[in-house]
């Protein structure tokens, strides 16, 4: 090998050392934390504390207009399965007078192509993908949001 070969490998080498020294360094920079918290990745994760439900009551206010009302009650052991719906005992059309609950409102019985249908939306049949009790717990992310005037 002639000395400038040499000196062209030993460039190389050099480039690829401080490459990697820059990448590791950048991961750990910048104060970045998963909500998960600093864990390697082959150990767990420390458990949340589970919350408790809260006591039933009136509905909770929505602070966007689009958002899917919370569920102001306990839906312990209600099943959402292909046999039985729990929550449309209560929230159908057929249902809601006698239970007093909201019926729920007509966009859960389009389609996604906007199609009206006679019964619930497939789509919507899972009511928990949207529809979650709340706890008063502190916001994961600290943050600045506030509702729409409309809803203030
Ligand atoms: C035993 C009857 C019953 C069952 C079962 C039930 N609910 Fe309710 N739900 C109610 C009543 C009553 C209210 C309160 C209505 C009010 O006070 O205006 C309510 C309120 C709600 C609201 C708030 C509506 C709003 O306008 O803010 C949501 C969302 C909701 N329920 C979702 C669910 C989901 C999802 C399930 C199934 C996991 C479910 N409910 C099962 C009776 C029921
Ligand atoms: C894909 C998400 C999604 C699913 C699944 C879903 N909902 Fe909703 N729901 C919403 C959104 C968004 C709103 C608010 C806007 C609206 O009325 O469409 C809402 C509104 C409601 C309301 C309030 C209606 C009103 O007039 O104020 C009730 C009650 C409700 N849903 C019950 C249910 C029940 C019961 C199920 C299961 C059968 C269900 N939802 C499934 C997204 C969803």
């Amino acid at each position: 090998m002639n000395s400038f070969a040499r000196w062209m490998v030993m460039g190389w080498m050099a480039c690829f050392a401080l490459l990697g020294v820059v990448s590791t360094a950048s991961a750990n920079e910048g104060g970045v934390q998963s909500l998960r918290g600093v864990h390697g990745l082959d150990s767990n994760a420390s458990e949340p504390d589970f919350k408790k439900w809260n006591e039933d009551q009136k509905p909770i206010k929505r602070d966007y207009l689009q958002q899917p009302p919370l569920i102001p009650h306990s839906v312990e052991q209600y099943r959402i399965n292909l046999r039985q719906n729990r929550c449309l005992s209560c929230h159908s059309w057929e249902t809601y007078k006698q239970s007093g609950a909201t019926k729920i409102s007509l966009t859960h019985f389009r389609d996604r192509y906007g199609s009206e249908l006679a019964d619930v939306s497939p789509g919507r049949y899972f009511c928990t993908q949207c529809h979650v009790p709340q706890r008063n717990a502190q916001p994961l992310v600290e943050n600045t949001f506030k509702p729409v005037d409309a809803l203030r």
